[in-house]
């Protein structure tokens, strides 16, 4: 890893063994794109691949009179000069022109990567990493600008942000500040989005590039179930296997657009960032506005390989703290099994007969607070019902520790339900607008976050309740959309940060909780999956991933979140049939077969299944005790997809390439066809290793394949709805 400055041609080379980002200060003085992709030689100057001749209808630098924006590939462009694409930025000067021209001041190259401050961002130490800062100046608007530039050593892997300062006397206003730009010299590309909706989240979905705009986005003031903040653009062809493709991954939890915009001279510019619309942050004399970062990685290898490389990337330089690289406790959360009605008597039944069958981690879910008995009451009343809990969280803890089981709870600490002491005593602490009516989403209302004295009172409630029994875990949820967004406690001009600022109000509740309690176990949710973003896994390192816990629609919902983040992450349960979300009635060891493919647990009450089934049960938590640190960490290789066939597999590889897990399901049967071979990946040629007692090379895995057909002995069958098999496969 490296990065160079050449001082005559004024271009920086960041590389490492496997990509190559090279920039230059345009004849304009603003920064230009070289390249960016596989690994290359360094040159002196790589100005050659500058356009600098006449295009009719172009306009031109008028220093130059031969260098346009339009027709180069920009670092972070501005619109209204020479360029006409997607802008990565736009200031608003005291006079109303939204005029700029940041042109490079100076740099500074270090080892390492500093914090973003009140943020969420990758991080490494310096041996690790090198950053760069070019410092833009545009002395006309009294601003400067950083870019700032990571390379990673050991991943093809580039994070970008922007940190804006206000170094003139006039106030600016900030109406656009996205996080990066990529331009392209070409436009064949596919474009991969992660996109669904409450119960059907991160389903993949591929459309072809062209000229004209692409986008997806966020306006619900969370990354949303609805279009995730991570976009892949691939080549035409690209698969899991093989191919070209770039990520770009927001690590961001709020409002966000991701762009891709085709010229009709034939470039390709990606931009993404905080959502521009309705975003407007204005900056007095020396302050300053700050970006989340976009981590944009590449691959030669096909998408199972950019996948890895977020896995690693975010396993080891995201997620922070005791959990980092630390295999998750077994759970059981009793929320399917009695939502809001129980006792502590029928929780600690569920509990102990969860420590039975080998459970280690009970989560109390929704409604042990306040009047919480149903969604109409007792958000913002984060104090334990003592009719449920009659000596208090303290008092059940000590009971479920005394059971052999670590405990914790769920909480919902931005929202408020108008029937609750804490909205009758602050009604405007909610999001609102004056004299209007507040849209209500599962009958609550949103706390306005941006305001420092919310937030701190919620944690004040929260750190009493934590403080005073004995907690390993907690389930943070955030069930509704922002709407109406509006802080009353803000003045006019100021509006336009609200939605930002609540963002990070939430960043700083979970900051500060952390610290106080750094050896909790966070579980970020929201109404399952629509907060599941990489800005999350830097406070909470696991993630519900959907309301929906049927197996067959987890499958697809699992092998979607795979793209981008980390199998570790993706909380993941087996729950009772038929199945509260879709009625359907899937075996007992599909559902474990799909859940062992991320944090793994039981969202049901196991009194009620069979004695046959509880035996199955304790079966399956020792097999994930035994395999949980290769399922978590390991090499995960998507390899058929349920999005195109009626089958899906999966499978995970050891470091060492000594061990590896394959899962296999059948969403469909296929009467009367062939069970035919699967195929599979990550292992030794070489090696020769042992599955369902038999021996096989590596390479005959790889290549020839799994022979389905040999399942038969265990009764797995392709003709069967639901059926499935999970294998170990181990070095001889
Ligand atoms: C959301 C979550 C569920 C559960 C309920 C509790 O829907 O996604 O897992 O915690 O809230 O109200």
């Amino acid at each position: 890893m490296n990065i160079v400055w050449n001082k005559t041609s004024e271009q920086f080379h960041l590389y490492n063994d496997r990509l190559s980002y090279i920039i230059g200060v345009a004849p304009s003085g603003e920064l230009a794109n070289l390249y960016f992709g596989k690994r290359i030689h360094d040159r002196a100057d790589f100005s050659y691949v500058l356009f600098r001749m006449g295009m009719p209808n172009v306009v031109v630098d008028a220093d130059t009179e031969s260098y346009s924006m339009e027709l180069n590939c920009q670092e972070y462009p501005s619109f209204g000069t020479t360029d006409f694409g997607a802008q990565a930025f736009e200031v608003e000067m005291a006079n109303g022109s939204r005029i700029s021209n940041f042109v490079y001041k100076s740099h500074r190259i270090s080892q390492g990567k500093k914090e973003i401050k009140g943020l969420p961002a990758t991080y490494a130490d310096k041996t690790e990493a090198m950053t760069l800062e070019v410092t833009l100046a545009d002395t006309l608007a009294g601003m400067e600008l950083i870019l700032y530039y990571t390379i990673f050593e050991g991943y093809p892997v580039v994070a970008r942000h922007a940190r804006f300062k206000n170094v003139g006397n006039s106030k600016v206003k900030l109406t656009r500040a996205l996080s990066a730009c990529l331009d392209f010299p070409d436009q064949n590309y596919e474009w991969m989005q992660f996109s669904g909706a409450w119960a059907r989240e991160r389903i993949p979905e591929i459309k072809k590039l062209s000229t004209g705009v692409t986008y997806i986005d966020s306006r619900r003031g969370a990354s949303s179930a609805n279009q995730n903040p991570f976009v892949i653009l691939k080549r035409p062809g690209t698969d899991d296997f093989m191919g070209e493709a770039i990520g770009f991954s927001f690590v961001y939890s709020g409002n966000f657009i991701a762009l891709a915009d085709g010229s009709t001279h034939g470039r390709l510019r990606f931009v993404m960032g905080i959502n521009p619309d309705r975003f407007c942050w204005p900056l007095e004399k020396d302050e300053c506005f700050e970006t989340p970062e976009v981590v944009i990685a590449m691959t030669d290898r096909g998408l199972n390989d950019l996948s890895q490389t977020y896995h690693k990337l975010y396993n080891n330089h995201l997620v922070r703290g005791k959990w980092k690289n630390t295999p998750r406790p077994i759970l059981n959360n009793n929320w399917e099994a009695t939502y809001m009605d129980f006792t502590e008597e029928s929780i600690l039944k569920i509990a102990s007969k969860a420590k039975d069958a080998g459970i280690e981690l009970f989560v109390l879910d929704d409604g042990w607070f306040g009047e919480r008995n149903d969604d109409f009451a007792g958000l913002g009343d984060w104090v334990e019902n003592p009719k449920k809990l009659p000596q208090g969280m303290a008092g059940l803890s000590r009971k479920i520790n005394a059971l052999g089981l670590k405990f914790g709870f769920w909480i919902e600490p931005e929202m408020v339900n108008p029937n609750s002491n804490l909205y009758r005593r602050h009604p405007d602490w909610v999001l609102s607008v004056p004299g209007r009516k507040s849209s209500l989403g599962r009958h609550q209302l949103v706390l306005d976050f941006s305001r420092e004295e919310v937030v701190d009172y919620i944690y004040g409630m929260l750190h009493k309740v934590i403080k005073g029994s004995k907690i390993d875990y907690i389930k943070w949820d955030m069930n509704r959309a922002l709407t109406e967004v509006f802080s009353v406690d803000t003045p006019a001009e100021r509006q336009g940060m609200v939605a930002h600022k609540y963002v990070l109000g939430v960043y700083s509740l979970y900051s500060r909780l952390i610290k106080a309690f750094p050896n909790i176990l966070f579980e970020s949710c929201s109404s399952g999956g629509n907060r599941f973003d990489a800005g999350m896994l830097y406070y909470a390192p696991q993630a519900w991933c959907s309301d929906n816990s049927d197996a067959i629609d987890r499958i697809r919902i699992q092998y979607g979140t795979s793209f981008g983040y980390p199998i570790v992450s993706i909380g993941s349960h087996v729950s009772a049939v038929p199945n509260q979300q879709t009625g359907r009635v899937t075996p007992l060891d599909i559902r474990a077969n799909v859940a062992y493919f991320g944090t793994f647990g039981y969202e049901l009450d196991l009194n009620e299944i069979s004695d046959e089934e509880f035996e199955l049960v304790k079966k399956q938590v020792e097999f994930m005790k035994e395999n949980r640190a290769l399922v978590q960490f390991g090499d995960f290789y998507r390899l058929r997809s349920p999005f195109e066939n009626d089958q899906a597999a999966w499978m995970v590889v050891s470091e060492d390439k000594k061990k590896a897990i394959v899962g296999f399901y059948c969403l469909r049967s296929n009467v009367n066809a062939l069970p035919g071979f699967l195929k599979l990946a990550g292992l030794d040629p070489d090696k020769e290793y042992r599955m369902e007692g038999k021996t096989y090379y590596g390479d005959e895995l790889m290549n020839m394949g799994i022979t389905l057909s040999e399942f038969y002995d265990r009764g797995f069958t392709i003709s069967k709805d639901y059926d499935s098999f999970v294998t170990i496969i181990e070095e001889v």
